[in-house]
């Protein structure tokens, strides 16, 4: 952490690289926690005081007590949602009001836009995405056509404004044959959350920021989804619709690059994927399944079973490179524990092309592996470096070395104490 920078913490596959654990470890050093990309198709499940909260759209500096909490211009925002996450959060105790600022500029999520995320998906048939139904990619189609509503907007002739962008939704979903919804009673309570969201300061972010920065301030960009869900860079079309990637720090915070400080890249000690697309690792076997059972991996939205593989290096090298990644951090090595043999993908394979970068089409790839010991025995106690088993740690070198990257935090158990700086 550097005064007057914006470190930015990333998942850096696909999601879910567990950074709802290890944010109460970063968050407290920081004065400001921002995100800057996504929505409510965000799960970071957080224990804290005993608890277990799933943050969608709020910074975990929610936790701290001093920490100013910004939800950024390069977000979208569903009123209903924000204000059922926001209630949960003060039914705990938490004061919200003074310590959470929302960007004008962010772009409301309507409940037609998730009417319009089922109606895309239907129409799509088999190459459906798999979203997570949150009305993302049609909000940020809104703001990309330049008729999306912003949280500004909810502040001066909300109604009319509403009225017109609910209309030309409806008219897309009669021409898509999609007209057996009811969507009265979400409504109502979305209408409760836009009047609840008048609470809170909603102002120009980026602003704020840079004049915090200027005074010396740290921030801490706190990414959503993964790298490979980025618009671009990600395994287009099967991707999220916002810039999850350090880009999008820019873009999404009002910050400019050289503002930039560390990029922790997070990673876990293997791969896992949620919805569809592109996954040369996944596998459809009984590791597969143990990986899954061991690791927990059913979706923290949506529930859905997570598709799992060994640890991929083709995609790593990926998004070490598109972000700029200074330190590496681990998760979940404990879900290897039991494996006598643990596997690499080192490179992709196609008929007779063999490639270590990222093709442009990633569908009908097979990975190519290298296989190392497996340490056999429990990480979950462990709290210093110098008692890793010998194989893990070679595991940990091996990584390092192939990725070129330093790996400074390894997570060896759910508990917090269980984060060991290197
Ligand atoms: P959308 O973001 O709901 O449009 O979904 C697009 C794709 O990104 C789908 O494959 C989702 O499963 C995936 N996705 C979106 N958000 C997350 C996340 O927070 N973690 C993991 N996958 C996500």
């Amino acid at each position: 952490m550097e005064k007057g920078k914006v470190d930015a913490l990333l998942g850096i596959v696909f999601g879910d690289e567990g950074k709802g654990k290890v944010v109460d470890f970063f968050t407290p050093r920081y004065d400001v926690v921002a995100r800057f990309a996504g929505g409510p198709n965000a799960g970071h499940t957080i224990i804290f005081g005993g608890k277990k909260f799933v943050l969608r759209s709020i910074p975990s500096g929610i936790f701290n007590d001093g920490a100013l909490n910004v939800i950024g211009n390069g977000c979208v925002i569903a009123p209903d949602l924000f204000m059922q996450e926001a209630q949960e959060l003060e039914a705990a105790g938490y004061t919200l009001t003074d310590r959470l600022h929302i960007s004008r500029r962010a772009h409301l999520i309507l409940p037609t836009h998730r009417l319009l995320d089922r109606a895309y998906e239907a129409a799509k048939g088999k190459d459906k995405v798999g979203t997570t139904g949150k009305g993302i990619g049609p909000t940020y189609s809104d703001k990309a056509t330049r008729v999306g509503l912003r949280v500004g907007d909810i502040l001066e002739n909300f109604p009319e404004k509403y009225a017109r962008l609910k209309a030309r939704h409806e008219q897309i979903l009669r021409d898509l044959g999609f007209t057996d919804y009811d969507i009265a009673g979400e409504e109502a309570r979305w209408m409760q959350g836009v009047e609840y969201m008048k609470q809170f300061p909603l102002t120009d972010t980026e602003v704020e920021i840079n004049r915090l920065l200027a005074e010396g301030k740290s921030v801490l960009a706190e990414g959503a989804q993964g790298s490979l869900l980025d618009i671009d860079h990600g395994t287009y079309p099967f991707v999220s619709s916002s810039s999850t990637t350090v880009g999008g720090v820019c873009t999404g915070l009002g910050v400019a690059p050289q503002r930039i400080g560390h990029v922790y890249g997070i990673f876990k000690a293997y791969s896992t994927r949620v919805g569809s697309g592109p996954f040369p690792v996944e596998l459809f076997d009984e590791t597969g399944d143990r990986l899954r059972d061991i690791g927990h991996e059913y979706g923290a939205v949506t529930g859905r079973n997570r598709r799992c593989g060994w640890i991929d290096l083709v995609a790593l090298k990926y998004a070490i490179m598109i972000n700029g990644v200074t330190d590496l951090v681990m998760m979940k090595s404990d879900v290897l524990d039991t494996f006598a043999s643990i596997r690499v993908c080192t490179a992709y394979r196609k008929g007779g092309e063999v490639t270590d970068t990222m093709p442009y089409d990633t569908e009908g790839w097979e990975a190519v592996y290298e296989e190392l010991p497996g340490w056999q025995t429990p990480l979950t106690a462990l709290r210093d470096e110098a008692d890793f088993p010998a194989p893990f740690r070679a595991y940990i070198d091996y990584l390092e070395r192939e990725l070129q990257t330093p790996i400074k935090i390894v997570s060896v158990s759910p508990d917090r104490e269980a984060t060991i700086l290197r």
